[in-house]
């Protein structure tokens, strides 16, 4: 029985040395210290000996099985230490996690590259609040309570005399309140008008808002900026038409189209076979607006421009439909 108790012994300490992993080890005590266990079998035929090697056979079996015990103990440290190298201790072919990495929203995306044409260009990037005072967003843009183009911004108001913004050219009057020419500045933002929604309007929008009041600037430098714009956002081949338009704050003024960045103006779905797509709507400083400023000096003369990025966002990236940008479909947003 000694000699079975010592290869047990031996045996077992070879499998404790080879398991690599904690169920490897588990499998090996199961094997001999385990209740049915070969370590168990032994021990069991102890009582049936002859009476004088009961004793040494019992504690040469106990001293055995201590040994076990600790040798596996011992190893099992070694396994959580790290001991055993990491492609023997874990499944190296399991998938990894994998993260959700954000997109820039595409209505950001298309602000930031218009605001940098015009940064390049040497305009400085403003911005107002959404909440303005009825006579910043209308009276000091020369449209009046009773003026019917007061219409066209159709207005959310708060409460008397304040309402959220219809368009960004009320960040007109607070920059020229504030500052004397010469300057040049563009204003990123959103705006806000009761509209129905569908494919092409949304109650909230965003604009920017071009002012560039100098001496000597004429209708000429407006076209200058414009087509150069137009050319860095669209493509060189561009070209623009501006067609006579009202604007109560600026005189003259235009509305001003891009030759068709789809058919390039031969005429196509996008642009109802017209060869034009509207971009923006731009012209000089009007004097009135001038006046509620307090801008008397007559030798500064300055055009404007306004633009909707939504639209300019769907002409460039293709896209059909404005609600588009503001559901949060992830399927949509991962695509920019
Ligand atoms: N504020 C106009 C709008 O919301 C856009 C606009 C047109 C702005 C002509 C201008 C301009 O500065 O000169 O429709």
């Amino acid at each position: 029985m000694k000699e079975e108790l010592d290869n047990t012994k031996e045996a077992a300490l070879s499998e404790i040395k080879n398991a690599r992993t904690k169920d490897e080890l588990e499998n090996v005590r199961i094997k001999y210290l385990g209740r049915k266990g070969e370590m168990a079998g032994i021990i069991s035929r102890i009582p049936s000996m002859p009476q004088e090697e009961k004793p040494t056979m019992g504690r040469l079996a106990n001293e055995i099985k201590q040994l076990l015990i600790e040798e596996i103990a011992k190893k099992k440290n070694e396994i959580i230490q790290l001991k055993v190298p990491p492609a023997e201790r874990m499944d190296l072919t399991m998938p990894g996690y994998s993260f959700q990495i954000g997109h820039i929203h595409p209505i950001t995306r298309a602000l930031n590259e218009i605001c940098e044409i015009f940064t390049r260009m040497g305009f400085a990037v403003v911005e107002g609040p959404e909440i303005e005072t009825e006579y910043n967003n209308f009276e000091a843009l020369n449209i009046p309570l009773e003026h019917p183009s007061r219409d066209i911004f159709d207005t959310f108001y708060i409460r008397d005399n304040l309402l959220l913004r219809s368009h960004t050219s009320p960040v007109q009057i607070r920059y020229m309140k504030k500052h004397s020419p010469p300057f040049a500045i563009v204003v990123p933002g959103k705006v806000f008008r009761p509209d129905a929604v569908d494919a092409s309007h949304s109650f909230m929008f965003h604009q920017v808002e071009g002012l560039m009041i100098a001496e000597g600037i004429s209708f000429a430098h407006l076209k200058g900026v414009l087509l150069d714009f137009g050319r860095q956002l669209f493509g060189e081949e561009i070209r623009l038409r501006f067609r006579p338009h009202f604007f109560p704050f600026t005189e003259p003024s235009a509305e001003v189209d891009v030759s068709c960045i789809i058919c390039k103006g031969k005429g196509c779905r996008v642009c109802s076979q017209k060869g034009w797509l509207e971009i923006l709507g731009a012209g000089m400083v009007d004097p009135a607006v001038f006046k509620a400023v307090n801008l008397t000096d007559e030798k500064f003369t300055g055009f404007a421009f306004g633009m909707g990025v939504e639209r300019i966002a769907m002409l460039k990236y293709g896209i059909n439909d404005i609600r588009l940008f503001f559901e949060n479909d992830v399927r949509f947003l991962e695509q920019f």
